[in-house]
């Protein structure tokens, strides 16, 4: 079928809205008409060239929800009709680390998605006979995408599709790190760096989780006010003293968990000694940049601070974003902060200009 989407041409170039070829769906994924699909800075980073596993031509975007149309054969989790979040992370429920409640990071078709391939290999999108890769496995700048089943999460027919876009991406990964990662406490004292979509998703997890104190560090008063609105106690200005201002608030001993998500190295080293001695627990979710390294004084874990890593808030994406989605449709996230800007397909390259200049938090194109 004929269908518009964004492609990235070339690196460095604005993406170009134009026709294109989507082929149906094969065995085991589904063809999905998209509603709405949030701009990220992930889809940015690859336009512009900067990331080495970058590939071109291809249709970027990842934070889609759309409506399930058609399905291949063999697809028994989704039926036509099915509001679905698109899935950048799968969950087969079948590989040795989806069969792990200690991990996310589904092993079924890491390769062939980072090369920009479904999982046999081939691409459904094309143009005069020529190829176009799909981007993280989701290609959803587009009217229409086929994905695998294992990489759609079906969500409440209710949620309305620019609040389920959402939770294709940073929101699910903010709220996953405090709420499946961290596994915050009821009473803990939080501290989070950076109030981006991730940052703010961490605030509204650790207040779900009970947190007594959240702390939140950024460089923008507009984002520190959004903050405060998804359950921040305390608003501070980001600088080189926030470790030493959390020492003293906390009795000298630190914050019981922390978060990072500005991507920045240096703030994940304060995040690091921001963290409680005897138990506090760092969670990375920020991405740094190609070959940046994070330092940390040994004797800080020595004295009982952990730090992990999270990809996707550790979220497994088919049992729980169903459930996130849920949450909100229950009234306990406010998600109308989040969405800035709403935007047309064609104009993609304006919500890539919006995050630029930080203006707002997402732009979303509704279909
Ligand atoms: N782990 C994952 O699966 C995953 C998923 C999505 C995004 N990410 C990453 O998470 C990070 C955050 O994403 P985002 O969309 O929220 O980004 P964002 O750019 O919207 O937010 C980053 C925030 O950090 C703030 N900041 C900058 N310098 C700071 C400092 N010194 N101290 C405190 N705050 C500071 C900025 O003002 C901004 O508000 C990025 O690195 C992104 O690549 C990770
Ligand atoms: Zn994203
Ligand atoms: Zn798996």
């Amino acid at each position: 079928m004929k269908i518009r989407g964004a492609v990235l041409e070339e690196f460095g170039q604005p993406l170009h809205v134009t026709e294109i070829d989507l082929a149906e769906p094969c065995d085991g994924e589904a063809l999905v008409r998209l509603e709405a699909c949030g701009v990220c800075h992930t889809d940015l980073y690859t336009a512009s060239g900067a990331d080495p596993s970058g590939y071109a031509p291809t249709v970027l975007g990842h934070e889609g929800a759309g409506i399930v149309e058609r399905v291949g054969g063999g697809v028994t989790s989704v039926v036509p009709g099915d509001r679905v979040v698109t899935l950048f992370s799968p969950q087969c429920r079948e590989c040795v680390h989806c069969r792990s409640p200690q991990t996310n990071l589904c092993l079924a078709i890491r390769e062939q998605q980072n090369r920009g391939y479904l999982p046999d290999g081939t691409a459904r999108l094309s143009r005069d006979g020529e190829p176009i890769r799909h981007f993280m496995g989701t290609s959803t700048f587009a009217e229409y995408t086929v994905m695998p089943e294992i990489a759609l999460a079906k969500v409440s027919p209710e949620a309305p599709p620019e609040h389920a876009a959402l939770f294709a991406c940073g929101l699910s990964t903010g709220l996953g790190a405090a709420m499946y990662t961290a596994r915050v406490t009821a009473g803990a004292t939080c501290v989070v760096f950076g109030t981006g979509m991730v940052g703010l998703g961490a605030v509204a997890g650790c207040r779900l989780r009970g947190a007594e104190r959240i702390i939140c560090v950024d460089m923008s008063q507009e984002r520190l006010a959004l903050a405060r609105g998804q359950g921040a106690t305390d608003t501070w200005t980001g600088g080189p003293d926030v470790v030493a201002r959390v020492l003293q608030e906390t009795g000298g001993f630190g914050a019981d968990f922390t978060f990072e998500a500005t991507g920045l190295v240096a703030v994940m080293r304060q995040a690091v000694e921001a963290a409680r001695m005897g138990w506090g627990l760092c969670t990375v979710a920020g991405v740094a940049g190609k070959g940046e390294t994070l330092d940390i004084i040994p004797r800080l874990l020595i004295t009982g601070r952990r730090v992990c890593g999270s990809s996707f808030g550790g979220v497994k994406g088919r049992d729980q974003v169903p459930e996130l989605v849920q949450l909100a449709l229950d009234g306990r996230l406010d998600l109308a902060p989040f969405i800035s800007h709403r935007i047309s397909l064609d104009e993609v390259n304006q919500g890539f200009e919006l995050m630029e200049r930080q203006d707002g938090i997402r732009s979303v194109i509704s279909f």
